[in-house]
């Protein structure tokens, strides 16, 4: 017999190499599956975290991916053992997926570590689902590669191409607008999502997976290969294989998304025109690491690198596209002279590796750094008395005659009010007025939901307005666009200047000098605060996860992760639970 043999070569071997009586119960239950005595050898228990759910509907396609890293594993002589971890899905989770973001971080980080895993490959695509993963993994930090779902196949809708999220802003906007009917937007729904994976524009999901594959944490190829092509089967095969030499190499997750990868990964945010979310979900992942990174590092990164890749929101293809075109690898030989090539992958060779040989099959969809789709890209981060801890907007998706621009506050205090007010006729706006809205931050909603890209008043855009500049404490669906200030730091519920601004204040967005000002004396900013302080809102919650995240968020310019979650606790096996 030839389990229990290995005992402590890896952190599995401490239940199933045991000789005992606690051997005996770490066993003899798992081969109530109908496992054989010697797959407990002391061979590498990888665990496969999945994030399968049919109300995810991204990720519905990952049980079946599930068995195909399985394939890997098995062959590559390790011993597979799938569980599940909390799926957030982004289009039906209220009041926000993003709430839910640590907790799902916390229960894939406690069972990692709580359970006999040497190696974890993680799956999962939709929003949150990917930054949670990674989050909780991190703080375990054993040897850890990604698998995503991979974007659903493009939209379609009378002959032409749709994208997922962003048309639909653009329908509605139509509709309302009276350029398209009500029936017509509602035929829409069916094309537009026609396959499992993920939004396949450029919106949070794709960012992510992008991400991933800048640093290193995945297979090449793995961002952008459609969830249902059969080479995202095969090279989820092969991260079975791979994840099993990690395990035997110990080449642990904290060796990949180093400091170098962290700048490569924001360096193809820019070129990707990537979802600002990444700005939130980075900097808690930086934080789990270790990682020095900082809101301005996001600007600083970006400042050179042009915007390469023409997809929805910030320009025209979609995600099937840019995969036949040469996927990410391709985007990241063009712009080579940015990137670190040698930052380490969890392929064990150099990412320079990965990307050299990679070609351009259309131009159109991947540009040149010579001929791209726009010169600025990446991610404002704007500073001053409106937003003394920073705020952010995407320049590839806004406005440039809105990116500097003066104009009148009409005030929102929550979504609620601005849903029942933006059509009032009588509301006194027009198209130079800036829109703001408060309590919509990690802690006023609670959990900082995606509303930042406020519709535009019925009665504009039956005179054409296609953009006002709208700033708020809330995120934005990485699917959206316009000139929008997002994460405004401190949101208004921790009594940022935010929660102060007034109808008719004046407000100075000048985005070239990154500066965001409320045009009022120091003296009466500091007086409404104070006024402010003696009578602050009511917490939105008092009881449950909605409290413990309520009083213990950082802000969103330390990427919204719960305080006493910021680092790390390892991956050493505690004590026998028999
Ligand atoms: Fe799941 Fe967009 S809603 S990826
Ligand atoms: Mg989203």
């Amino acid at each position: 017999m030839s389990q229990g043999n290995g005992g402590g070569r890896f952190r599995s071997g401490h239940s199933y190499g045991k000789l005992d009586r606690d051997g005996f119960i770490h066993r003899s239950w798992m081969k109530s599956q109908g496992l054989p005595d010697d797959v407990f050898d002391g061979r590498p228990v990888i665990g496969i975290c999945n994030t399968w759910s049919e109300i995810t509907p991204c990720n519905a396609g990952l049980r079946d991916l599930a068995e195909h890293v399985k394939r890997g594993v098995w062959e590559a002589g390790g011993l597979p053992l799938e569980f599940p971890a909390m799926s957030l899905g982004e289009t039906q989770m209220r009041p926000t997926a993003m709430l839910f973001r640590n907790l799902l971080a916390m229960d894939v980080e406690e069972s990692i570590r709580g359970n006999p895993i040497d190696g974890v490959v993680l799956l999962g695509g939709c929003d949150k689902t990917t930054p949670g993963q990674m989050m909780g993994a991190a703080s375990v930090d054993l040897p850890t590669i990604v698998v995503s779902t991979g974007p659903m196949l493009n939209g379609k809708f009378r002959g032409k191409d749709i994208g997922s999220g962003t048309d639909v802003w653009k329908f509605s906007e139509a509709v309302r607008a009276g350029e398209m009917t009500l029936p017509e937007f509602m035929s829409a729904e069916s094309g537009m999502s026609r396959s499992p994976g993920t939004c396949m524009t450029m919106g949070t999901a794709s960012t992510m997976a992008a991400i991933v594959e800048a640093m290193g944490m995945c297979l090449p190829y793995n961002a952008s290969i459609p969830a249902v092509d059969a080479r995202r089967a095969a090279m989820a095969h092969h991260t079975g294989r791979t994840i099993v030499r990690m395990v035997h190499d110990g080449l642990t997750m904290s060796q990949v998304a180093t400091r170098a990868a962290f700048e490569n990964a924001l360096r193809v945010h820019a070129a990707i025109g990537g979802s600002t979310n990444a700005v939130v979900h980075l900097l808690a992942l930086a934080g789990r690491l270790g990682v020095e990174l900082s809101l301005e590092d996001f600007d600083n990164l970006s400042r050179d690198v042009p915007l390469l890749v023409d997809l929805q929101p910030s320009g025209r293809f979609l995600m099937e596209d840019l995969h036949y075109a040469g996927g990410l690898p391709a985007v990241m030989k063009q712009m080579a002279p940015f990137l670190n090539p040698e930052a380490p992958t969890v392929s064990g060779v150099r990412i320079g590796e990965q990307y050299e040989k990679a070609e351009v099959f259309n131009a159109e969809v991947i540009r040149s750094v010579e001929a791209p789709v726009k010169p600025d890209s990446g991610i404002w981060v704007l500073r001053g008395n409106l937003a003394p801890g920073g705020a952010v907007m995407k320049p590839s998706a806004a406005s440039p005659e809105l990116c500097s621009h003066r104009g009148k506050a009409v005030v929102f205090e929550t979504i609620e009010d601005f849903r029942a007010r933006i059509d009032d006729p009588t509301l006194d706006v027009d198209a130079s007025s800036i829109l703001v809205l408060k309590g919509c931050g990690p802690k006023g909603y609670p959990g900082m939901p995606e509303v930042g890209n406020m519709p535009l008043p019925t009665k504009l855009l039956e005179k054409g307005v296609k953009d006002m500049v709208r700033i708020s404490d809330a995120r934005m669906s990485g699917t959206a666009f316009g000139t929008v200030i997002l994460h405004v730091s401190p949101e208004s519920d921790a009594g940022g200047p935010l929660a102060v601004v007034r109808n008719g204040d004046e407000i100075a967005l000048d985005g070239p000098s990154r500066s965001l000002n409320l045009l009022i004396s120091d003296e009466e900013l500091a007086s409404r605060l104070a006024v402010w302080r003696a009578n602050p809102p009511a917490p939105k919650a008092t009881r449950g996860y909605a409290k413990l995240y309520i009083d213990h968020v950082l802000g969103a310019d330390k990427g919204a992760d719960l305080d006493f979650l910021v680092g790390a606790s390892g991956s050493v096996v505690t004590r026998e639970s028999h």
